[in-house]
């Protein structure tokens, strides 16, 4: 029935609707929740999880400012990092059983590597939520909960919702992300300029960001899948400048004390692929780290992830991408060409035609970067990312790039605004569908568009 279905969607609209403030004609609601199914039965949707878990304890808001984050979620375990004054803590992990958390793993004795405590949880049972807490040595003063789940299994299949922002550089306490936590989202990307560490202080600008209550709050209510882009180390650098190297591995190791990442099987480690189920696979790339040679990203990142495209059974590929691969050139012209996809030109080219030549469904790019959202074609008619989609997320802090509201559209933009946000994606298998909602500060949806891709 799915795949009837699907073929019915496929040979549809490439745009399935799209509203703005104001003029929302489909309640920013996902398609499954619709009731229109055409008949055929809903995509299966997430089970319903336990109410928040209490621990025993009394939350020490200076000792634990920094909360506890969660990252790389997988079928089977996840990444935890935290930041602590204690000496010595421990941490316990619970899993939802029924209306209810059981007690799954209990780990003491951790002591903290310059205040940082880094751990994997193995073993874990897919597609089921988790939640975690440190304790001080006491056992009495406790870090803030941190709810996240694990990702579905290998064949999994349901409605997949995730979040997604970038730039979070001015507006702190960044309320949309609060209102995102709210939301228990099955994971949530940090596309990048998640700190703005320009002047060289990595550890003090993620110590800042990670208190900050939006950051804070979204870390604390599911897992994170970041990548980074250039102020976790300088503003638009180049290997080419004196000095760098010593700050790219200091920001390196900032970014990865900071938010728990697994490595990927090259270059930097950045790169690489988490998937949930059939339903979709998430490439994080690194377009910063290896931006060398004259090359937007490294011959290595770029042979890999067009390997995991052609070889990906999931119904969605969503494409990681710090900054836009959309060719924005009647917006901004040459300016500041070379800091995206348009100033390598033949890299751009080889990946936008590897996914057009080889007719790779699914595929969605999401970027950040520009402070501005937007959803459009890659390209103009005509160009070879003409039938690609990119969705651009955030700012969730950084000052929004108004100029962009006198611009006139084009066809190949269906939506552009400048306010803060974040995006969720609800991502649909079944009916073959991404429905994208900005979420403003205030937690009422900006805009919303369903992408059949
Ligand atoms: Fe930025």
């Amino acid at each position: 029935m799915r795949i009837t279905r699907r073929r019915v969607l496929v040979g549809g609209a490439a745009l399935g609707a799209l509203s703005l403030v104001g003029g929302c004609d489909d309640g920013g609601k996902a398609p499954a929740d619709t009731g229109d199914t055409g008949g055929v039965p809903a995509t299966p949707v997430r089970a319903a999880e336990p109410d928040a878990w209490v621990p025993d304890g009394t939350e020490d808001t200076e000792a634990f400012a920094w909360g506890v984050q969660v990252g790389d979620a997988t079928p089977s375990g996840a990444l935890v990092s935290f930041r602590t004054t204690e000496a010595a803590v421990s941490v316990v992990l619970v899993a939802a059983d029924g209306d209810g958390w059981v007690e799954v793993d209990r780990v003491e004795g951790l002591t903290p590597d310059v205040e940082v405590v880094q751990l994997a949880f193995e073993g874990l049972a897919a597609d089921t939520a988790y939640s975690v807490v440190a304790y001080a040595a006491d056992g009495a003063r406790r870090s803030p909960v941190t709810r996240f789940r694990t990702a579905l299994p290998a064949d999994g299949y349901r409605v997949v919702t995730f979040g997604a922002t970038s730039c979070l550089r001015d507006n702190a306490p960044w309320p949309a992300l609060s209102h995102a936590a709210a939301e228990k989202l099955d994971f949530f990307c940090l596309l990048g300029d998640t700190v703005y560490a320009d002047a060289g202080d990595y550890e003090g600008s993620w110590v800042t960001a990670l208190s900050t209550a939006g950051l804070r709050d979204v870390t604390a209510s599911t897992s994170i899948l970041a990548t980074w882009d250039d102020h976790e180390v300088a503003n638009n650098y180049s290997f080419d400048e004196p000095g760098i190297e010593e700050k790219f591995v200091a920001g390196l190791a900032a970014f990865r004390r900071a938010l728990p990442q697994g490595r990927g099987p090259g270059g930097t480690g950045i790169w690489r692929k988490l998937a949930w189920g059939t339903v979709l696979e998430v490439f994080a790339l690194d377009c910063r780290g290896e931006r060398r040679d004259g090359n937007y990203i490294s011959p290595e990142q770029m042979a890999w992830l067009k390997a995991e495209l052609s070889a990906s059974t999931a119904r969605f590929k969503i494409l990681l991408n710090s900054v836009p691969i959309t060719d924005l050139s009647d917006i901004f012209g040459p300016a500041e060409l070379d800091d995206r996809w348009e100033g390598h030109p033949d890299q751009r080219a080889d990946i936008l035609g590897h996914i057009r030549d080889n007719a790779i469904p699914g595929v969605l790019w999401i970027s950040g970067d520009v402070h501005y959202a937007q959803i459009g074609r890659v390209d103009p008619a005509g160009g070879v990312g003409e039938d690609q989609w990119e969705v651009f997320v955030g700012p969730g802090g950084s000052t929004p790039n108004y100029l962009v509201e006198a611009y006139v559209g084009s066809e190949q933009y269906s939506m552009m605004f400048a306010k803060w946000n974040f995006a969720r994606f609800t991502c649909d298998p079944g009916l073959g569908t991404i429905h994208v909602a900005y979420v403003g500060d205030d937690g009422a949806e900006l805009a919303t568009m369903t992408l059949s891709v």
